[in-house]
């Protein structure tokens, strides 16, 4: 009798690890392989965008020539949509001061103009205006920009739709207009236009949904051409935003999608590591069980 019921005990297991096996496995190499699919090119242009030694004096001097041309070679046939990212690396926009130097109901209400109790040090101007968008994630805004082209011809970058529709319909007002935004002595990084309401600055609420991790990728905006195998894609980059004077690193990231997002192994190494260890144990089990039915179990009875 007892032995009976710990052997149906010991098949259960051995069932439970099969078929966790057998899902896993096959998710690991679908996800594996849709990864393997997608095209992508990282260029990372700070160092090299700044031949002098003072890179510090000469991003912070708006007198010097920002303008910086990349050319690459697309190794592979790039399916459009792609993506167009910029990456910055080394930027702590999880630092505790700084995640939290924003007002929420300023950006999504009209009325709430002057709730800039967080933003300091960037939450009124001199002379006590309130600035909009307070704080300072807003007034550290990405401004380098790009415009592609490919074997010398242009292409559109499409800059719509870039952020998430939730984020523009529920946290940025449409009645709610950028004032008094990066005029004080030292400039964060862009400017916003005064006529457009925060619901469509969409690079500034790409930017406003902060990173977890110190490097991160935001997206640029949209290529909806497919470009084509060895094509030479240039890309004329405005290299102004200042990430030099603490370390960081930028690149531009070029990327084709697939159901699994952005080119990540990851996924699909972690459900085949899990999958092929169920499926291993499995057998070990069975092969034990072969062997010592009695002692697979309770090892102790
Ligand atoms: C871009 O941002 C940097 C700070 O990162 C600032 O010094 C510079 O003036 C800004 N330039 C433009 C053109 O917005």
């Amino acid at each position: 009798m007892g032995k009976m019921t710990k052997r149906r005990l010991g098949n259960s297991v051995i069932s439970a690890f099969l078929l966790i096996g057998v899902i896993f496995v096959p998710i690991g190499l679908a996800s594996l392989s849709a990864s393997k699919e997608i095209v992508e090119l990282v260029d990372r242009y700070d160092t090299s965008c700044v031949s002098v030694a003072d890179k510090v004096g000469f991003i912070q001097n708006s007198k010097t020539d920002k303008t910086c041309t990349r050319t690459l070679t697309v190794p592979r046939h790039m399916k459009s949509p792609i993506h167009i990212y910029y990456q910055i690396g080394d930027f702590y926009q999880n630092h505790r001061r700084y995640v939290k130097s924003r007002s929420d109901k300023q950006l999504r209400y009209k009325e709430a103009a002057h709730l800039t109790k967080d933003c300091e040090p960037e939450g009124n101007t001199a002379d006590g205006a309130p600035i909009v968008p307070c704080g300072l994630i807003a007034w550290s805004l990405f401004n380098d920009t790009y415009t592609v082209s490919v074997n010398k011809k242009a292409v559109e970058v499409n800059k719509k739709d870039i952020a998430w529709q939730s984020d523009k319909n529920n946290k940025f007002g449409s009645n709610v207009y950028p004032s008094n935004f990066q005029k004080g002595n030292l400039i964060g990084g862009a400017k916003l236009n005064e006529s457009i309401p925060l619901s469509e600055q969409e690079d500034l609420i790409v930017w406003m949904r902060t990173a977890a991790l110190p490097t991160f990728r935001k997206l640029y905006g949209r290529i909806e051409t497919d470009i084509m195998e060895n094509d030479q894609l240039t890309v004329v980059i405005q290299n102004n935003y200042n990430t030099y004077s603490f370390g960081g690193s930028k690149a531009l990231v070029l990327s084709t999608t697939s159901w699994i997002g952005g080119k990540n192994n990851f996924i699909g190494i972690a459900y085949l590591t899990i999958g092929g260890l169920c499926i291993f144990l499995a057998v070990v089990f069975i092969v034990l069980y072969m062997i010592k039915p009695r002692y697979v179990m309770f090892p102790r009875v």
